[in-house]
């Protein structure tokens, strides 16, 4: 029930203020100002909660390897939240393994698992959407598209049906990650002609489910992702997301669609401040990964949640990526703790001037087996072609043609492994751990500091995700009194961290 609390000034009784800033349910009088009241339900887009039936418009990320485990997308699914299996990395039978876990555990709510574009492995991209169409999984979070691929389009147009009401039926979402705006317009625009016809042809798709394709968004959500964790463009998220939202307005009005795809907003976020900013500046959602990682339920170890709890922002570094270490592209890591960025930095400089694991010099070669592989560089070599064999024959093939191919596998074997050795917590391998994390995971330790969040066994992800939410409202009612010229003493604004019960009394 609303009920009005007013205040002659900011001044008299701020305890009484700042009790009544909390109380999201009531309407705030300060003079002659107010907050109307703010449930974290209002932050966001409302057909975001609608189209997902999600109680929050808050995504929880994926992350590879199954660190964003099926424990984390429960425990989001439960309080409302939209979570993402992270099924990068991880072989085709543990992705459906975790999905039938979902879906027996959550029913009828909400998850979606991460379809990321393999652009060395298409085979196995095309196997992650065969079985997601043929499980029945109806919510993909794209990422790391730069150009659509016919496992991509096959997933959004399938089921394609005209509705009662005339409008186009798209029983296929996507969330696709964008962090440039030509990615960002292909997601926003319609599926590609040729591509649809392609896929008509080879019996993919149907001729109706083609005729539709025009009318809908390859994605119904787009999200902005600045400087994040993993994977990042390392983009400000203050100039990115407008941008990308009036990108979004004018493909709209291009394709003329029944609805325009929503932007939502991810990188950086971990503390009430960034989710209120991210909806003033427009957000239909928001997306966390970093913070996520740090919570008990994430895929990763007990030992790297004690290493994240203590960075602080400026702790990360990028470093050469497991995935596309020929291109030289990078992905943000930890730095603080592990020898990583550096020792992985040296690999890529050492793929660059040599051309053949044979070619490299003892001086070379012996630090590399000695610390690094811990064994000689063919041993590695062996364990490598072993594993491509299995996952991708053609990879190991090639290698054996082209030696630099080679130099390469066996290097991007070990930044595959730092990564798990980091997972699985293996504790002589503590220098090694490759662990994805963006500077929120610093912002989110720094507004923690001193309260029972700030040790790693209390941080529970949907804790984690209703505290921000909650903070974002108190902190956007705080903004609206400030628009009006109330000057809050720094106390009455503050948010702090709420144990669970607490949070109900304000959320339920
Ligand atoms: C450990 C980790 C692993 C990630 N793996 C993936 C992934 O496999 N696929 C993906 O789309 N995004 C991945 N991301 C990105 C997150 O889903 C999310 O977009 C990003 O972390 C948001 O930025 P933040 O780290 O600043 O919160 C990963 C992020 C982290 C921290």
């Amino acid at each position: 029930m609303t009920q009005t609390i007013a205040f002659p000034d900011a001044k008299t009784d701020p305890a009484a203020l700042r009790a009544s800033l909390r109380d999201l349910r009531s309407v705030l009088r300060v003079a002659d100002a107010s907050a109307p009241a703010l449930m974290p339900e209002a932050l966001g887009d409302a057909s975001f909660l609608r189209d997902h039936g999600v109680r929050y418009a808050y995504a929880l990320g994926s992350m590879a390897n199954g660190i964003a485990s099926v424990e984390l997308v429960e425990a989001g699914a439960k309080a409302g939240l939209l979570g993402f299996f992270g099924s990068a990395g991880l072989p085709p039978e543990r992705v459906e393994e975790a999905v039938d876990r979902l879906q027996k555990s959550l029913g009828e709510l909400p998850f979606g698992v991460n379809l990321i574009h393999s652009p060395n492995e298409p085979a196995l991209e095309a196997a992650v959407c065969d079985l997601l169409l043929r499980r029945g999984v109806r919510l993909a979070e794209a990422s790391a598209f730069m150009a659509l691929t016919p496992s991509i389009v096959r997933y959004r147009l399938t089921g394609l049906r005209r509705g009662a009401d005339g409008r186009v039926l798209a029983p296929n979402k996507i969330v696709a990650k964008v962090s440039r705006s030509e990615v960002a317009e292909r997601f926003l625009s319609p599926a590609p002609e040729a591509l649809v016809r392609e896929l008509v042809a080879a019996g993919r798709l149907t001729a109706d489910e083609a005729a539709l394709a025009a009318e809908v968004p390859m994605a119904q959500d787009v999200t902005v992702e600045a400087d994040s964790g993993g994977h990042t463009d390392n983009r400000p998220l203050i100039s990115l997301l407008p941008a990308i939202i009036a990108l979004r307005d004018r493909v709209a009005r291009r394709y003329g669609y029944a609805r325009a795809p929503r932007v939502g907003a991810a990188g950086g976020i971990a503390t009430p401040a960034s989710v209120a900013a991210a909806h003033m500046m427009g957000a239909a959602y928001v997306l966390t990964g970093s913070v996520n990682q740090a919570c008990v339920e994430s895929g990763s170890s007990d030992q790297v949640r004690r290493m994240l709890a203590q960075a602080g922002q400026a702790d990360v570094a990028m470093a050469p990526a497991a995935d596309m270490f020929e291109l030289g592209v990078k992905v943000q890591i930890l730095k603080r703790g592990t020898m990583f960025a550096m020792r992985a930095a040296k690999l890529y400089e050492i793929y660059r001037a040599y051309d053949s694991i044979e070619a490299l010099p003892a001086a070379v070669r012996q630090p590399l087996e000695r610390d690094l592989f811990r064994e000689s560089l063919d041993a590695a070599w062996e364990k490598t072609r072993a594993f491509f064999l299995q996952r991708d024959p053609a990879q190991a093939e090639r290698a054996q043609r082209d030696p630099k191919h080679k130099l390469a596998l066996v290097f991007r074997s070990y930044l595959g492994q730092a990564s798990r050795w980091a997972n699985a917590g293996v504790a002589d391998r503590a220098l090694d751990y490759q662990i994805w994390c963006g500077p929120a995971m610093g912002a989110f330790n720094e507004w923690t500091a001193g309260s029972f969040l700030a040790a790693p066994e209390n941080r529970r992800a949907a804790v984690v995700a209703r505290n921000l939410l909650y903070g974002a409202a108190v902190s956007t009612r705080a903004h609206f009194l400030r628009c009006q010229g109330v000057v809050l003493d720094p106390e009455t604004a503050r948010v702090e961290p709420l144990a669970a019960e607490e949070l109900d009394r304000h959320l339920n």
